[in-house]
């Protein structure tokens, strides 16, 4: 089983169309059993899928009783592409996990517990750099972070690279790859340059700014379904080759 988490501190960077779509590839490729986990309270991902929470689904339920967690599972529209959906209550993921003993292991408990049959594991995160964060961080094999070429978006990432050095995780689960890219941009260009340059640790791939990614919300699936041609779903498809080694 290998676990991969969609991470950024920052919001609106692509977390969610990457933890989509790269769900769906891999659960099209070799047909392996995924399960997508959403932990982000806005539940976008829950959304894009066409999936409802069950009525009483709780972060404290499910993290004290995994066969509430288990009977939270739902199947999507597509073959071998489960997911563990989110819904508001999700706000007080942080607050607690900060009551529970094994505070910063509780996620890697829930996949032991509810993982088992799932060659995939993807997660979708919200942008926060708190306790949720540090589960994300012990449970990932692999923690793809979106980069926008901006200034500021390199600057998360290298805000990230500091915590994981002063905290001791493994800076080489971090995968970081551009997002969002347009070519048009001078600073986009100029970023990408500089970035391809320093970080070793990027990622070849990069998602273009494509129209179509934004049309997720309206067909509710992932562009490599509706849009299979499209350079976003084709840039997506590539990431999942390249990360699944
Ligand atoms: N490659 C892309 N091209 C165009 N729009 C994108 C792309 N990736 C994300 N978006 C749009 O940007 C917004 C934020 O993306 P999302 O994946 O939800 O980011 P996050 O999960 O990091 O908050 C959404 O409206 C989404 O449709
Ligand atoms: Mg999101």
């Amino acid at each position: 089983m290998s676990i991969i988490a969609c991470y950024s501190s920052k919001g609106g960077v692509g977390k969610t169309s990457t933890a989509v779509n790269i769900a769906y590839a891999a659960s099209m490729d070799k047909k392996r059993k995924t399960l997508l986990i959403d932990l982000d309270q806005q539940g976008a991902s829950t959304f894009y899928f066409r999936v409802r929470p069950p009525k009483q689904h709780r972060p404290r339920l499910m993290l004290s009783n995994k066969n509430k967690a288990f009977k939270a599972i739902r199947e999507t529209d597509f073959k071998n592409l489960h997911i563990l959906p989110a819904n508001q209550t999700y706000r007080n993921f942080d607050a607690l996990l900060d009551s529970m003993k094994r505070s910063k292991l509780r996620l890697a408990d829930l996949i032991d517990e509810i993982g088992y049959g799932y060659e995939t594991i993807i997660l979708d995160c919200p942008p926060s750099l708190s306790l949720v964060a540090e589960n994300i961080f012990r449970a990932a094999d692999r923690i793809l972070v979106p980069v926008v070429p901006t200034t500021l978006s390199k600057r998360t990432f290298e805000q990230l690279k500091d915590f994981f050095e002063k905290t001791g995780y493994k800076k080489k689960s971090l995968c970081p790859f551009f997002s969002m890219v347009d070519k048009r941009k001078r600073m986009h260009l100029e970023t990408i340059k500089d970035m391809r340059k320093s970080e070793k640790r990027l990622l070849k791939t990069a998602i273009p700014f494509r129209a179509q990614v934004e049309a997720m919300g309206v067909h509710r699936e992932p562009v490599i379904n509706f849009a299979p041609k499209d350079q976003s779903s084709v840039a997506f498809l590539q990431l999942w080759k390249e990360i699944r080694k």
